[in-house]
């Protein structure tokens, strides 16, 4: 579904499902209903990496259970590191956080705690990313990993009713050889995880260092997404849909850089899983009211809401709605788009696409009615 531009003082969504418009009316909403409508609506979210949701107590009680050592004295002293100048100061403290992960049972309980606060806020299904490389450089076992974040996945299923699945992610500065072996050690566990991303330190690793092992994993089957213009230039966004054949871009808000780009993304409907409050806390964007979701929106790309890395960002899935919309004004019709991309963007059945689209709409004119 895509909605039209609103006609000037008319505050009609115009919602296209197949061939059928269908349009109601949002009345103008105060800043706290709006903020109700955007944590009550169902959404995806498609960009958090399961590392980034560990919260400073989860790893000081797990430093504890497996007695490790944290260069921290307290949960506090952790917490007041977490100011980042940019994506590599928090990297360096995030691997430290990951240290504390040994057993599957850390794996699940860290999956299981992500996937009952992504329920509160609403997310109806979640794709969720690891870093294997981070746990196997210290030794622990792939299928550890693995087996853990996936017993999560599917207990969460009958637990909360979100659905959850993994995206296995390369780390973009260690080098192309090390992805194919980590490959190869989790493709015995191929039926675990639905598709591979690329994340870690950006520049000067570009999408094209990686070519060979995408093209791998897209003879496989395996659905291929990679962060792109985070911190890095356009050219990253075009050589990840060119060179890597992504499907989807994490962050992208360079984009805005390159009219050309701008004008494929939106023809293509290449979809963005954009990260409002991590780009605010890795100082891509001086304050959150300089973030350009609006203007993704409003140029018609597939832009979506996500929190990256909650636990070190200070915010979930509903934080980052909240905050970016009270930061850059968007309207409701904004937050049905959003919430409408993130079930387009996902790569979920059609069938459970046209049953979350549903929902969206039965919520919105839910809210309508008690409003009007
Ligand atoms: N790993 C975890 N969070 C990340 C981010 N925002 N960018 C790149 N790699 C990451
Ligand atoms: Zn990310």
């Amino acid at each position: 579904p895509r909605l039209r531009a609103e006609p000037k003082g008319r505050p009609w969504a115009a919602l296209f499902i197949g061939r059928k418009t269908l349009m109601f009316k949002v009345p103008p909403l105060s800043a706290k209903r709006l903020a109700v409508l955007l944590c009550a609506m169902p959404k995806a979210e498609l960009h958090i990496h399961i590392e980034g949701s560990l919260e400073p107590e989860l790893i000081f009680a797990l430093a504890q259970r497996n007695d490790v050592r944290l260069p921290y004295a307290s949960v506090e002293a952790l917490r007041s590191a977490y100011a980042f100048d940019n994506l590599q100061s928090f990297l360096d403290i995030y691997y430290a956080g990951a240290s504390v992960l040994l057993h599957e049972q850390d794996f699940y309980d860290m999956a299981r705690a992500y996937l009952a606060r992504a329920a509160f806020d609403n997310v109806v299904h979640a794709e969720i990313f690891f870093d294997p490389q981070t746990h196997t450089a210290r030794g622990v076992a792939i299928e550890t990993v693995i087996n853990g974040l996936h017993r999560a996945c599917e207990d969460a299923r009958s637990v909360h009713g979100i659905s959850a699945s993994l995206i296995l992610c390369f780390l973009r500065h260690l080098s192309e050889a090390d992805a194919f072996a980590t490959l190869e050690q989790a493709l015995p566990l191929q039926d675990k995880f639905i598709g591979v991303g690329l994340d870690s330190s950006e520049m000067g690793h570009p999408p094209e260092k990686f070519a060979q092992v995408f093209e791998r994993c897209r003879a496989l089957g395996l659905h291929l997404v990679a962060h792109a213009g985070e911190e890095g230039p356009p050219e990253y966004i075009w050589s990840a849909l060119d060179v890597l054949k992504v499907e989807r871009i994490d962050h992208g808000v360079q984009a805005v850089k390159d009219a050309a780009l701008m004008q494929r993304l939106a023809k293509e409907r290449i979809p963005l899983t954009v990260c409002p409050l991590s780009n605010q806390k890795l100082c891509v964007f001086p304050d959150l009211k300089n973030h350009n979701l609006r203007q993704l929106l409003d140029a018609g790309l597939c832009a979506t809401v996500n929190s990256d890395d909650p636990a070190y960002f200070g915010g979930y899935i509903n934080d980052n709605f909240t905050q970016v919309f009270a930061a850059t004004g968007m309207t409701p019709r904004h937050a049905y788009q959003l919430a409408s991309n993130s079930f387009e963007a996902s790569f979920a059945s059609e069938a459970d696409k046209r049953q979350w689209q549903h929902r969206l709409k039965e919520s919105f004119e839910r809210f309508v009615e008690h409003d009007g």
